[in-house]
């Protein structure tokens, strides 16, 4: 649901994939969907409804613009669908009805968190959890993507689009924040009025700082350069990735190049969500609880931005 730059990825992984068939596509957008279907042999639905009521579809990907996540989420767990949910998922609100609608009903609904699925990350926070680091008293994630102005227009924000993928990542790895810290850049783009960069810094109570960056604006051409970049130090030890590792030219979906570590977190993404249908929910490493925690840290984080000041993070009930 939701033919755009993002499904030419979910629809690479799903071919390269073992656990799931496509069965056709949805889109506002009728010739978006028409050509979608034609280029990947599957059906186009006239509408939402004609897909919910194809016997054979199982789950909706649902890839459309934030701001209908959660109404097309809820219609599918109302038709008896499991649902995958890109970042960002919805509010806060709207992410606790649909944890309660997916509980009521026994379906799977899984955010889109991606970065969570890659094996990189996953053994980043295994170390991080089992203890083999130490106590951890520093972190940094950083995202350096130079977007033209036409691809960041259809995202919006830097913050609230791309620092979730941070966000979900670092509420994986350490939990809520104590306090934070946040800015987002003048842009500097031509028309669109969006920051076009943006940071945060998260405080821990008993020393741990967590340092966020996200760009738009820039590319890395350095000798070790950031793509996106995880790193962690604790007492006795430290842990890192970077996508950089790896990157050839074929431009699919939101890139201009390819990045395998991106395009292959989608694989084990759908690994997951197809586990979880089947039951084993804890396949699921980054739940729509974290999906909840980031959107409330998010808003706290823009707050702070807006305000030049540091905002608590009260624990929630
Ligand atoms: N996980 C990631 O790394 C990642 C990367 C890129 C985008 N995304 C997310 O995926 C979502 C879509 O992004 P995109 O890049 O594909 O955007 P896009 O603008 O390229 O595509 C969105 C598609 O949704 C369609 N659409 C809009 N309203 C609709 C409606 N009411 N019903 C049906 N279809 C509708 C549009 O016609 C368009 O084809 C966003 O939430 C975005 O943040 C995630």
């Amino acid at each position: 649901m939701g033919a755009g730059m993002v499904s030419e990825l979910h629809h690479r992984a799903i071919t390269i994939g073992s656990h799931l068939r496509l069965v056709g596509v949805y889109d506002v957008a009728t010739e978006v969907a028409e050509r979608r279907a034609c280029d990947w042999g599957c059906r186009a639905y006239p509408t939402l409804g004609h897909g919910l009521e194809d016997p054979e579809v199982e789950a909706v990907f649902v890839l459309a613009p934030a701001e209908i996540h959660a109404e097309v989420a809820l219609a599918c767990l109302r038709a008896g669908k499991h649902v995958l949910v890109e970042k960002p998922v919805a509010s806060c609100e709207d992410v606790s009805e649909l944890e309660q609608t997916a509980r009521g009903s026994g379906l799977v609904c899984m955010p889109g968190h991606n970065y969570a699925y890659q094996p990189e990350f996953r053994s980043v926070l295994r170390l991080v959890k089992e203890g083999s680091l130490g106590k951890v008293r520093a972190a940094w994630l950083t995202y350096v993507v130079r977007h033209p102005e036409s691809v960041a227009r259809a995202y919006g924000s830097v913050l609230e689009e791309v620092m979730v993928h941070h966000t979900y990542l670092a509420l994986a790895l350490f939990g809520s924040p104590n306090e934070l810290y946040a800015g987002c850049m003048e842009p500097a783009w031509r028309e669109h009025s969006a920051e076009d960069q943006a940071w945060m810094t998260w405080h821990y109570h008993k020393g741990l700082s967590v340092h966020h960056f996200a760009t738009f604006a820039v590319a890395d051409r350095t000798s070790n350069p950031w793509l996106f970049s995880v790193k962690v130090l604790g007492e006795s030890g430290s842990a890192s990735y970077n996508w950089h590792d790896s990157v050839f030219e074929r431009a699919l979906g939101t890139l201009a190049f390819a990045v395998p570590a991106y395009e292959d977190s989608y694989i084990y993404e759908h690994d997951a969500f197809a586990l979880a249908m089947a039951g084993d929910q804890g396949a699921i490493v980054s739940p729509l609880a974290d999906a909840r925690e980031a959107a409330r840290v998010l808003q706290l984080a823009r707050e702070a931005s807006e305000r030049g000041a540091s905002v608590r993070v009260v624990p929630e009930p």
